[in-house]
C-alpha cells in the first residue's frame, strides 16, 4: 500500500500527459505580432489567396460565400456599420464617439467580434480607415463614380473571415486545456507535416467539426462581454435551446457543409439547395356555401390551411 500514491501520481500525470498530446495541438500563447498599421498590411496577414494554388476548389467556394466579405456583407452590412456610428455610437452619452477621428478599435467590436475579429490585431487608425472607405464608397455610389467605387468596394472586401480566421484565429475554442494557435500551423482534422512554406505544420483542431466552432460567431443572444452589448445574429442560440433541446442531432457543417454539397460555400435562403432544405409546406384548400346571415344570404367561401414545418436547425430568418 505504501506504493500506491505514487503509482496514482503516476498514472494521473501519464493521463494528464496523454491528454495533452491527445488534445493539446495548440501550444502556450504566443507573443502578439505587432499591430497592423493599415488596412492592406491587416489583409495581407490574413490574405487568403495564398491557400488558392493548392486548395482551389475550397478557395472558389469560400469565395461565393458571404464570410469572403464579411464586412460588406450583401452588400448591407458595410452601410449598416456606419448607421450604428451614426445612430448609436455617435448618439450615446458616454462611447467616447462624437466624430469619425474619435472611432477605435473598441468601439468597433460591437459589430467587428464576428464580422472582423481580426481587428483586435490593428491600431485604431485602421479601425478609422475602414470607416473612411466605407464612408468613400458610399460617396462615389451617389457620385456614380463607379470606377472608383468598385475599387473601394474590393479594398472593403479585402477584410474578411478568410481562410486562416477559421483554420488559425478561431480554430482552438478551449485554449486553457487546448492551446492557443500557433503562427506556424493549419488547423483542420489531420496531423503532420503541410506543404505551404509559410505554415509547415497541420494539426488538429478539435471542435472544427462540432456546432460550437461556428458558434463563436453566429450568436446567443446580446453579447454581454462587451460594454455596450450589441445583438445580431442569434442562430447558435436557437439551435441550442430549440432545435438541440427538441431533439434535434445534425451540425451546422453537417447541414451547410456536407449535406447541402456546397463545402466552404456555406449559404443560406439565397441558394436553392437551402431552400429546398429549408421548410416543408403543406397547402389544404377547398370551397365551399355558407349561409352567413338572413341579409347577406349564402356566400362562397374559400378556406385554405397551410402549414409550414421548419426543418432547418433554427429560427428562420436570423437576425
Ligand atoms: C503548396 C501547397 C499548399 C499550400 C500553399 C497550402 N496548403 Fe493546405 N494542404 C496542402 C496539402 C497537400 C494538404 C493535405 C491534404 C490532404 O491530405 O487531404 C493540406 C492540408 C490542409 C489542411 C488540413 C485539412 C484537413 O483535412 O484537416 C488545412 C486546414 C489547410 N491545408 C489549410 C491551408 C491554408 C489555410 C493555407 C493558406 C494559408 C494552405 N493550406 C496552403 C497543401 C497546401
Ligand atoms: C469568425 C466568425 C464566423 C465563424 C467562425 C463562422 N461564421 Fe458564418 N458568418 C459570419 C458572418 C459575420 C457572416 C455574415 C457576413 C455578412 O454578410 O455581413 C456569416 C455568414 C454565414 C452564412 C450566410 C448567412 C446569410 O445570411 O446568407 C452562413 C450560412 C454561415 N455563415 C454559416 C456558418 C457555419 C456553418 C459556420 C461554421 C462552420 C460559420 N458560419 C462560421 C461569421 C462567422
Ligand atoms: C455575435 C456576432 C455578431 C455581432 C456582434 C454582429 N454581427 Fe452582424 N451578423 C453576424 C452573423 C453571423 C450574420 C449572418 C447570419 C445571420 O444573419 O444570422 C450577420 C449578419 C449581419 C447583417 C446582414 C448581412 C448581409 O450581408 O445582408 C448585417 C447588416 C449585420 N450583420 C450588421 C451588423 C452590425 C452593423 C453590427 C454591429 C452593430 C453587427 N452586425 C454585429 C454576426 C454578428
Ligand atoms: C467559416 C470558417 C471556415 C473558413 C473561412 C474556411 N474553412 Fe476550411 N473548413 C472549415 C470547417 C468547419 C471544416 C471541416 C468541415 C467538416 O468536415 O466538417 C473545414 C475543412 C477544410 C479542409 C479539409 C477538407 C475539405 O473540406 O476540403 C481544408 C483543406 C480547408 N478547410 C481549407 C480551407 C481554405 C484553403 C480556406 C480558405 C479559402 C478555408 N478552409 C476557409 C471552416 C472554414
Ligand atoms: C438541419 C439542418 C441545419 C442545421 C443543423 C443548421 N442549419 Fe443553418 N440553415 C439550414 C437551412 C436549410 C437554411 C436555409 C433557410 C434560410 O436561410 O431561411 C439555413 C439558414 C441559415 C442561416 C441564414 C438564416 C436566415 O436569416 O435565413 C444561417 C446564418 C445559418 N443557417 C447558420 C447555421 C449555424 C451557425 C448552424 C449551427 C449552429 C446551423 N445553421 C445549423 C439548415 C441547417
Amino acid at each position: 500500500m505504501k506504493n500506491a500514491w505514487p503509482i496514482a501520481l503516476v498514472c494521473i500525470a501519464a493521463c494528464m500527459l496523454l491528454s495533452v498530446s491527445a488534445f493539446g495541438e495548440g501550444g502556450p500563447k504566443p507573443q502578439p505580432l505587432p499591430k497592423a498599421k493599415t488596412i492592406a498590411e491587416l489583409a495581407a496577414r490574413y490574405d487568403s489567396s495564398k491557400c488558392m494554388e493548392c486548395h482551389e476548389e475550397v478557395h472558389d467556394e469560400w469565395s461565393e460565400s458571404l464570410h469572403s466579405k464579411s464586412i460588406l456583407g450583401s452588400p448591407r452590412t458595410a452601410p449598416t456599420i456606419i448607421t450604428a456610428i451614426e445612430k448609436g455610437l455617435k448618439l450615446f452619452p458616454y462611447s467616447g464617439v462624437k466624430k469619425d477621428s474619435d472611432i477605435t478599435v473598441e468601439s468597433l467590436m460591437m459589430c467587428m467580434k464576428c464580422h472582423l475579429p481580426q481587428l483586435d490585431e490593428a491600431t485604431d487608425d485602421v479601425a478609422r480607415e475602414i470607416v473612411a472607405t466605407i464612408r468613400g464608397w458610399q460617396k462615389a455610389h451617389k457620385d456614380g463614380d463607379h470606377d472608383k467605387a468598385e475599387k473601394l468596394e474590393k479594398t472593403i472586401a479585402s477584410l474578411n473571415i478568410g481562410c486562416m480566421i477559421c483554420h488559425n484565429k478561431m480554430a482552438i475554442i478551449h485554449k486553457y486545456a487546448d492551446g492557443y494557435p500557433q503562427p506556424d500551423t493549419v488547423y483542420g482534422s489531420q496531423v503532420g507535416d503541410h506543404e505551404d512554406e509559410s505554415h509547415p505544420k497541420m494539426a488538429v483542431a478539435p471542435a472544427i467539426k462540432e456546432s460550437i466552432f461556428c458558434g463563436q460567431c453566429h450568436g446567443q443572444g446580446p453579447n454581454f462581454e462587451l460594454d455596450h452589448p450589441s445583438q445580431c445574429a442569434t442562430a447558435y442560440g436557437s439551435y441550442l435551446f430549440a432545435y438541440v433541446a427538441h431533439g434535434g442531432s445534425e451540425s451546422c457543417q453537417e447541414c451547410h457543409m456536407i449535406k447541402s454539397g456546397l463545402g466552404h460555400d456555406m449559404q443560406s435562403y439565397r441558394d436553392e439547395t437551402m431552400r429546398k432544405m429549408a421548410v416543408d409546406v403543406k397547402v389544404e384548400g377547398r370551397s365551399l356555401f355558407w349561409r352567413k346571415n338572413k341579409e347577406e344570404g349564402v356566400l362562397p367561401i374559400g378556406i385554405v390551411n397551410v402549414e409550414i414545418y421548419n426543418k432547418t436547425g433554427h429560427g428562420i430568418p436570423d437576425g
